[in-house]
């Protein structure tokens, strides 16, 4: 480091947990982030709703109005910790004005607002650093963007949320209902206290935005996200997909399919012989496939305050360092990038499907035929209260659970919507894809 040259000074918006984390990467070890740098940081103004003044290091002073920081000339990088669209899009639009980089861990704002902000940024010839905003501490964005810039990717596969995979790695593993697994990870400070962005896919989708806009070059596109959260899903289907070989994980999904992107957050049966059913906890994966690499998996922590600090701290330093990626890196390289998303795109996938029916002779035969109706052929077949009821499925009533042959959603749905309509059903009809990775 050149200790002549004058320190690179940030100013932090939010003083929650991600900043803390910052703060304590940035103060606790001067010396050791010193060494990456060309020249000293010093964390200079912090602007937050409540001051938190045990966390405050002796260098920054504490102001309330985030815009009054990001106007201060003490201020040459803007550090958007506060999350949500506003006022997080407006303190970065008013930065990248003011001539001030900016580095965020904000999905949501560049979700929705992303193709805005970077293209104001190209037109300032401004850096927006953005690593943090998926998979926390992994460095999926740079991996992105630079070490696979240059190679045409087919399919970002993965487990993208952390709260979603930690409940259903609590029901599969340790049969906590949902609601008790739900409750859990809120204790635990996993997930908000209200969780819906979690459960119902939508953070999620907003990271799967993200990668497909890195990935193709398409602009980001939220609302072409086809989002299916994890409300629903039930124990015994878990018990019966383990016993069938898989593990339900909740997967974002972002691949060419012909001549357009497809892009979707769902749960999944995933084969217990690939490594994202293995993929456990808050844990996240990203699993990506190109041409000449072929298929990458990167793995880590998807939160905390450290692991995703560090992910700030690296676009600081790329910052401080001036090698700072323009967002066009990578992105514009890209052959694909006039494709467009297509919500309602038909792959075809298995399918696990669960149905409580009377017990009695016909049903099955009844049921098959239905599929059959739609051109979907049975792959394999559990009869739980024949072959001895697993532990942790219900006692009462008979269940057929089902894996399909790869079938086109349109027909899947549609056969189900016929057996569900059977009087000898009882309950919801459980219909749940299954990745098989192919
Ligand atoms: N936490 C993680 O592990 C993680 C991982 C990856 C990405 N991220 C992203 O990182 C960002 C920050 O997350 P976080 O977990 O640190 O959030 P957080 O703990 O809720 O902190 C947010 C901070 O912003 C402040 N704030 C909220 N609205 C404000 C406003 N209108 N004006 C001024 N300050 C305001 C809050 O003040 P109060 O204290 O008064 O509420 C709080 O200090 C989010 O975009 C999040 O999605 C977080």
């Amino acid at each position: 480091m050149n200790n002549s040259a004058p320190p690179l000074k940030l100013g932090i918006c939010g003083l929650g947990t991600v900043a803390s984390g910052l703060i304590e990467l940035v103060t606790r070890d001067v010396s050791r982030v010193a060494e990456c740098a060309s020249r000293p940081l010093a964390i200079t103004r912090i602007a937050s709703r409540t001051p938190r003044p045990s966390i405050m290091p002796d260098s920054a002073e504490f102001i309330e109005d985030p815009f009054a920081l990001i106007g201060d000339t003490e201020v040459d990088v803007v550090v958007e910790l506060i999350g949500g669209v506003e006022p997080a899009r407006s303190l970065i639009e008013r930065a990248l004005e003011l001539g001030k980089p900016v580095v965020t861990a904000n999905k949501e704002v560049l979700a929705r607002h992303g193709d805005a902000l970077f293209s104001l940024a190209r037109a300032r010839g401004l850096p927006i650093g953005f690593e943090a905003s998926v998979g926390g501490g992994i460095p999926i964005i740079k991996a992105l963007r630079e070490s696979l810039g240059g190679d045409a990717i087919s399919r970002i596969v993965g487990i993208v949320n952390g709260t979603t995979n930690f409940i259903l790695s609590r029901m599969n593993e340790d049969g906590a209902s949902f609601e008790d697994a739900l409750a859990e990870a809120k204790s635990l400070g996993y997930a908000e206290a209200v969780p819906d962005y979690d459960i119902e896919g939508l953070d999620a989708a907003h990271k799967i935005a993200i990668l497909a806009s890195l990935a193709w070059g398409i602009p980001f596109d939220v609302e072409g996200v086809r989002t299916q959260g994890i409300v629903g899903i039930r124990l015994d289907d878990l018990a019966f997909a383990e016993r069938l070989g898989y593990f339900v994980r909740h997967l974002g999904l972002a691949q060419r399919v012909e001549a357009c992107i497809e892009t979707q957050v769902f749960p999944a049966l995933v084969p217990r012989s690939t490594l994202l059913a293995h993929v456990r906890g808050v844990t996240n994966a990203v699993q990506v496939t190109s041409h000449a690499v072929g298929s990458s998996l990167f793995i880590g922590p998807g939160a905390g305050a450290l692991p995703t600090a560090n992910s700030v701290l690296s676009d600081v330093l790329d910052i401080a360092n001036n090698r700072a990626v323009p967002w066009d890196a990578g992105r514009a390289q890209r052959q694909d990038r006039n494709a467009g998303t297509d919500a309602d795109s038909q792959s075809s996938s298995a399918y696990y499907l669960r149905a409580q029916v009377d017990d009695k002779t016909g049903v099955l035969a009844r049921v098959t035929e239905l599929l059959a109706g739609q051109g979907v052929g049975i792959d394999a077949l559990l009869q739980p209260e024949i072959e001895a009821a697993p532990s942790k499925a219900p006692a009462a009533g008979a269940s057929i659970v089902m894996i399909t042959h790869k079938t086109a959603e349109s027909n899947m749905r549609e056969a189900v919507a016929c057996i569900q309509a059977m009087p000898e059903i009882h309950g919801q009809v459980s219909l749940i894809r299954v990745f098989d990775g192919d």
